[in-house]
């Protein structure tokens, strides 16, 4: 509990030094790990061999001295060689009196960092598969953390549109005819149609004859060629942002920055490198050996930055965004949300732009992987003919048995208000499904678990703030709630929603440091369920007098707040009836 941290550290402190501990040694102070126990604790272990005594002694010790100094604040009690810091109900209710009066709920704003934001990244011509879903979903959230803490974003969909697959692409376009083609791209066959020209492709050597050229052409710039490439990214992209639609996602076409777009820089990551000296010749290709890899037969590995035929690579154009993020954006920090396969690529494309000084000491370069998505067998997650899931059928899946779930438990929802609530619960799940998780592992896609009312779902903390906006409605009272005097924390529950709640702050703070939204949304689950609690066992509307229920109503107001903001920086809505 940072504020409470903040609150005690001055007199922790002064009581340690009473006790003989000053400097590095003094730094003890932590999150207590049973909550029960407290929400700080100073263990006392590591003092004992320092202080000659029992940790037991030093913790007593230090107890005394420290509970006098933190009376009104904080109770202090020694528990085997523990000293443990539990906030008091008053210290609670001030601060709960300050977050009251506080739209950002104690979030503070920081130095603003520039940070680059590089998710979702489909490629062009191909279906968008579960991992650009995590990627989008994971990455959204953390564009959006940053925003709200201060720093400037930009957020980069780096998509696949250029290299060699698309001789054979636009080959393809032409024998199905543009119209007919462009129809299919657009309504999102898009696997269907990098099939056939890959059939095409491994069978018809006139075929692959026309492709070759068709690259050549395109690499060459050639007019009426680039025309037919910008109908493969358009209509592909047509299909994407249907995806981004209903996901809510922030990505609009702006933020586009395709392979395509560094074009102009692969010559000149060559030209840095080699004057460098750090370029080598390896049978005709040019590559770079950051060193610390190896191949399987023991041999370094390296980066490839140009091939023998004069063709670039994926690591060069990653190269270039470099170039671009830094030299013209002005980033300070660049993130990738990219899947755990891409590991080895990314350490080596870091490590090469700190030898050839494209980053320094004050850029940070970072990559956000993830874990994959299972089906019920524990296999990568495909539709039943085993190609990959078309995004908008899950999405649209996700959105019908949510409506199929409102019209059970609310049949008074009806018709277009019912299609709103229920893409927000259907979006909503599958969003937090994959942001609950933690990042780095796999999850397994589970319609029931992710569209439960019950659990660690999105459904079940939307379901707190609608029953609170319920209240609020029965109450006549107005919210905002912002200057309610007194605050009363007098039950159990009522303690444990107020620990919770007071805890926002810090627990957006972690999630956005270590990238990863699940600390939020666990967060969020632990003040849903202290309240489902508190609402069980404190009556508000039927308070046993105005003060307490005003209090009351002050507590609910701040559980609905911090459940919504929380929901809104995952990407997530909130209806307001369900
Ligand atoms: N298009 C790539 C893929 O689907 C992801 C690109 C990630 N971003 C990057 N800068 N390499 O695997």
């Amino acid at each position: 509990m940072k504020i409470l941290k903040q609150a005690v550290e001055d007199e922790v402190a002064a009581a340690l030094a009473g006790a003989g501990v000053e400097g590095e040694l003094a730094n003890l102070l932590g999150p207590a790990t049973v909550e029960e126990h407290g929400d700080l604790a100073v263990p006392c272990h590591s003092l004992a061999p320092i202080l000659k005594r029992s940790p037991v002694d030093i913790a007593e010790l230090i107890t005394s001295e420290l509970a006098p100094a933190l009376s009104g604040i904080a109770e202090v009690s020694a528990v085997s060689g523990f000293v443990n810091i539990k906030a008091e109900p008053a210290w609670l209710a001030t601060s709960l009196s300050e977050l009251l009066l506080d739209e950002r709920l104690g979030v503070s704003t920081e130095n603003p960092r520039v940070a680059a934001v590089d998710y979702s990244s489909p490629n062009v011509a191909k279906e968008m598969h579960v991992g650009h879903l995590r990627s989008t979903v994971i990455g959204d959230a953390i564009v959006r953390m940053l925003i709200h803490k201060g720093h400037t974003v930009y957020r980069e969909n780096h998509v696949g549109d250029w290299g060699t697959p698309f001789g054979m692409l636009i080959e393809h376009l032409l024998d199905l005819g543009e119209d007919n083609a462009a129809d299919e791209l657009g309504m999102g066959d898009l696997d269907g149609f990098y099939k056939q020209a890959r059939a095409k492709f491994n069978t018809d050597e006139m075929f692959v004859e026309r492709a070759r050229n068709r690259v050549v052409m395109l690499q060459g710039g050639d007019d009426e060629t680039l025309r037919l490439w910008r109908v493969l990214v358009d209509e592909s992209m047509r299909y994407f942002n249907e995806v981004y639609s209903m996901l809510g996602v922030l990505l609009t076409n702006d933020d586009i920055m395709g392979e395509s777009n560094y074009h102009h820089l692969l010559p000149e990551v060559v030209s840095r490198l080699d004057n460098l000296g750090i370029l080598e010749d390896s049978d005709g290709a040019k590559v770079v050996y950051p060193g610390g890899w190896v191949n399987r037969e023991g041999e370094p590995l390296p980066l490839i930055i140009q091939k023998a035929d004069g063709g670039y690579n994926y690591a060069t154009t990653d190269l270039a965004c470099i170039i671009d993020r830094v030299e013209r954006l002005g980033c300070n920090d660049l993130l990738y949300v990219v899947g755990t396969p891409q590991s080895q690529h990314f350490k080596m494309v870091f490590e090469v732009a700190k030898q050839a000084g494209l980053m320094d000491k004050s850029h940070i370069a970072n990559h956000i992987k993830f874990g994959s998505v299972l089906d019920s067998d524990g296999k990568i997650l495909k539709s039943r003919e085993g190609e990959a899931i078309k995004l908008v059928d899950l999405l649209n899946e996700s959105v019908v048995r949510a409506e199929q779930t409102i019209a059970q438990r609310n049949p008074s929802i009806e018709g277009e208000q019912r299609i709103e609530i229920a893409k927000a619960i259907g979006i909503g799940a599958v969003k937090y499904a994959d942001l609950s998780t933690e990042r780095t592992k796999d999850y397994i896609f589970d319609w029931d678990r992710m569209l439960s009312f019950e659990g660690n779902t999105s459904p079940y903390l939307q379901y707190a703030y609608a029953r609170i906006c319920s209240i609020f409605r029965r109450s006549k009272v107005h919210t905002p709630l912002r200057d309610v005097s007194p605050i009363i924390i007098e039950h159990a529950e009522e303690a444990l929603l107020a620990r919770r709640l007071v805890n926002f702050s810090s627990m957006v703070d972690e999630a956005l440091y270590t990238y990863s939204p699940h600390r939020l949304c666990t967060y969020l689950h632990s003040v849903a369920s202290a309240f489902a609690s508190f609402y069980e066992n404190c009556p508000v509307l039927s308070a046993e007098d105005d003060e307490i229920r005003m209090s009351r109503l002050a507590l609910c107001d701040l559980t609905a707040r911090t459940l919504s903001t929380g929901l809104s920086l995952l990407g997530i809505d909130c209806p307001e009836q369900m």
